[in-house]
């Protein structure tokens, strides 16, 4: 097998710089004021050998940079629109106050070609989050306009290396060309497939870990359509946190389903020296390698299986399931057959929530919420999912505790995203604390544009 130059190029930084790829961009100092400066503007990337991409990019990269905050301390971020159409950005899985959530007419004005937006706030959990911005979502986030954002705990936790993977299976053809985003017949169904599974930017990379200490990987699915199947055969790596909210006690990773939108954090000690590893999705491919290095650490910390580290709990507060109102979401197929004029125009309307359809959204026309919230009040959700697909199901400016589903044993947990199976029914329970109107939607870009998504008010 010949090895071209590029990827020959690409491998070998991608064994360099995957190891410290979650700590490679601070601050930038030329702009006093600002943590960061991001601008998302078109650029080239090289996805596979044969030639470059032409896709849309944070600082004009991919992957984005990956920011960093710490835990209850403020972060100043100056966006610059360079796109040619308007954009904002959202910050997926952040509670933070309404005016910074990034949803265009519902939180702010979107940000014209060439204006610039101060994102400004003070994230109040650790974890794994990301960004992406919420307009064009199928173009924006599917051209590459996607990143990661951690949030470090307020301790520093007990891990060699920390490492962040952001996943996306971009929609490519063999000469790298950007090729439909979303075709109906698959919006109506699962949504549209890529074709290019990456990892950072890299087709199956290869991480370089430190042989026998503990490792913490945050997998981030930043995909508009693939659930992927994660699992780890012939190791064991255990479960620290669900989409940036840790669980109270980590558990083994069997196979864990993320769907877009949702990340995990595992815990493992990296495999003893010559002994390879594999994140698989399914039995279809493995995403991503781990190679175990001599550790370069002065200190070695000794690892122990039998003591997996365990995150700190964030604040978030716990319902009172007792004495929460309950309100009923139901997912449906709402999928005409016979094409409409709207959809002849390229509208389509496949999916509903409580029987209705997104509307859209402008200035002087925003759609009534699907639920009315006192602040301060418990809900529960009932969320009822009779499509023969699933749905990550995402709600802004909250984390929840998943209670309960017909289909599956759950632990209880916190999230931002669940994903429902086919025909799955799930509670979820939150308190209302964080007034503003949010987002409420499946987070299968296709399934959102095409009337999977709404917003409840907190008043
Ligand atoms: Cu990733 Cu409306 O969110
Ligand atoms: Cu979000
Ligand atoms: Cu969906």
């Amino acid at each position: 097998m010949s090895i071209s130059r590029r990827q020959f190029i690409k491998s070998t930084m991608a064994s360099t710089l995957m190891s410290h790829f979650s700590f490679r961009l601070w601050a930038d100092d030329t702009s006093p004021g600002y943590d960061y400066v991001l601008t998302a503007e078109p650029t080239e990337v090289d996805l596979i050998a044969e030639a470059p991409t032409a896709a849309w990019g944070f600082n004009g990269q991919f992957p984005a940079p990956v920011l960093h905050a710490q835990q209850g301390q403020p972060i100043r971020i100056k966006f610059i629109n360079k796109l040619n159409e308007p954009t904002t950005i959202h910050w997926h899985g952040l509670r933070i106050p309404i005016a910074m959530d990034g949803v265009p007419f519902l939180s702010q004005p979107p940000i014209p070609p060439g204006d610039s937006f101060i994102y400004e706030f003070t994230p109040p959990d650790a974890g794994t989050f990301w960004y992406h911005p919420h307009m064009n979502s199928t173009e924006q986030l599917g051209r590459g306009l996607v990143g990661a954002f951690i949030v470090h705990e307020r301790q520093a936790q007990p891990f060699a290396e920390d490492i962040t993977c952001l996943l996306k299976n971009w929609h490519i053809d063999k000469k790298g060309q950007i090729k439909r985003l979303s075709i109906p017949r698959y919006a109506a169904r699962m949504g549209t497939p890529g074709r290019w599974p990456t990892i950072n930017g890299l087709h199956q990379p290869v991480l370089k870990v430190p042989a026998g200490e503990w490792v913490r990987l945050r997998l981030l699915n930043a995909d508009n359509t693939l659930t992927y199947r994660l699992h780890i055969p012939n190791a064991q790596a255990h479960i620290l946190a669900i989409d940036g909210c840790p669980l109270t006690t980590p558990r083994p990773l069997t196979e864990h389903a993320m769907g877009p939108g949702m990340r995990i954090d595992l815990g493992f000690i990296a495999p003893s020296k010559g002994s390879t590893w594999a994140v698989w999705h399914g039995e279809h491919y493995p995403l991503l390698s781990l190679e175990s290095i001599v550790s370069t650490k002065d200190q070695q910390i000794q690892a122990d299986q039998s003591n997996v580290p365990s995150l700190p709990m964030n604040p978030i507060p716990q319902p009172d399931v007792e004495n929460a109102e309950k309100i009923s979401f139901v997912f449906e197929w709402a999928g005409a057959l016979t094409p409409t004029a709207q959809q002849k125009k390229g509208k389509h309307t496949f999916w509903m929530i409580n029987k209705r359809a997104w509307e859209g959204m402008s200035a002087d026309n925003i759609p009534a919420p699907l639920a009315t919230l006192k602040r301060g009040k418990s809900y529960i959700f009932i969320l009822k999912n009779i499509t023969q697909y699933h749905h990550p199901i995402h709600l802004h400016g909250h984390s929840f505790t998943v209670l309960k589903s017909d289909k599956r044993k759950i632990i209880p947990y916190q999230t931002d995203t669940v994903l429902l199976g086919k025909n799955e029914s799930a509670q979820i329970a939150f308190v209302a604390d964080n007034p503003g109107r949010w987002m409420f939607h499946c987070h299968v870009i296709d399934h959102m544009k095409t009337g999977l998504m709404g917003y409840i008010t907190v008043t």
